[in-house]
């Protein structure tokens, strides 16, 4: 799905689904089990023709993983960011214009797939995606010192950047399947709660983890002025911070000034505990699926439900 007319945009366009590249394949997985957890008939086997149920299932998992590839390829570039799943970033290897390309070209693909599927509400769900992403993406470009003090801001977007692309592939995993609107709403809510979660557990491994463990550098959010939930949760604890905050991070003195309330205050913790309730929102979406007894839809289920809760304990 990736090989191009000339042949660096093929490899640039191939560079993070390379074997050792490909990452936690985290949405694909999600997506898959999504399928198996709301189907009613597991009787076609993984390997099929183009149009049974389970090939056009895996088509969603990858059209999804090449728009989420594509969105890492140009956030790179706009962060001017050196590193990505511990090794270097494309921007780095091939320069920002092979990159931008190749991350067009990534959408491009992942469209004319779509399209392919011939259902117009999947191919509207993923644009809704994209158009969260990059709306996600400038929502944090062209944020003001009150935005930036504001939760509320901050959880939408979240909502655009990090769950908008899940929950709604979530949904048109369940719409291809032919399910009822209350079911796509539940495989919506699923994939919107382990999206926040899993945010909030990133901004958190910002400030905990080391280089090494995520694959990318650490402090960044802050160092690039960016404000995640410990630092407004620690605003509401030391109210004197969000001076600072308005300030921005221009002066690097700033940010010293924010990590030490950070580890004065709870701001780690309650993340982490908003991160469990959206966690547990995501399981309670699983749970409300109309009753089944078939063992492979059970055992589904029991695995996204699994998945939040080690996305809670995840490290990297
Ligand atoms: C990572 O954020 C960025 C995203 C998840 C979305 C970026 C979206 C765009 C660049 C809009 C264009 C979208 C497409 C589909 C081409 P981060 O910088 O906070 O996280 P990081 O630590 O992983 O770099
Ligand atoms: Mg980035
Ligand atoms: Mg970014």
């Amino acid at each position: 799905m990736v090989v191009a007319e000339v042949p660096e945009l093929t490899s640039a366009a191939g560079y993070f689904f390379r074997a050792g590249a490909e990452g936690k394949r985290t949405c694909p997985t999600v997506l898959l089990l999504m399928a198996s957890a709301i189907s009613t008939d597991m009787s076609d086997p993984i390997v099929g023709s183009e149009n049974k149920p389970r090939a056009r299932h895996m088509r969603v998992a990858e059209i999804t993983e090449m728009i989420h590839i594509s969105s890492l390829i140009h956030d790179d570039v706009l962060d001017n960011a050196d590193t990505r799943r511990g090794m270097d970033s494309l921007n780095f290897t091939v320069g920002k214009k092979l990159a931008v390309l190749a991350g067009d070209f990534l959408l491009f693909r992942a469209f004319s797939a779509a399209v392919a599927l011939d259902n117009t509400e999947v191919v509207s769900l993923l644009a809704t995606a994209v158009n969260n992403l990059v709306t996600g993406e400038l929502m944090q470009l062209t944020i003001t010192p009150a935005q930036r003090c504001s939760m509320d801001y901050y959880l939408q977007k979240t909502y655009y950047k990090t769950a908008a692309l899940i929950s709604n592939s979530c949904k048109a995993i369940a719409v291809l399947s032919g399910q009822t609107t209350e079911v796509q709403a539940l495989a919506y809510q699923y994939g919107r709660h382990l999206g926040i979660a899993y945010q909030l557990i990133d901004d958190i491994l910002d400030f905990t983890g080391t280089s090494a463990s995520l694959g990318k550098a650490s402090f960044t959010d802050i160092n690039q002025g960016i404000v995640t939930a410990p630092v407004l949760f620690a605003m509401e604890e030391f109210p004197q911070l969000r001076e600072i905050v308005e300030q921005g991070f221009d002066d690097p003195s700033n940010v010293d000034v924010v990590l030490k309330y950070l580890q004065k205050s709870q701001g780690i913790e309650r993340t982490r505990l908003l991160a469990a309730e959206h966690a547990k929102l995501a399981a309670v979406a699983i749970d409300d699926l109309p009753a089944s007894e078939d063992p492979v839809v059970l055992s589904s289920r029991q695995a996204l439900k699994d998945l939040t809760q080690k996305f809670l304990r995840r490290t990297k």
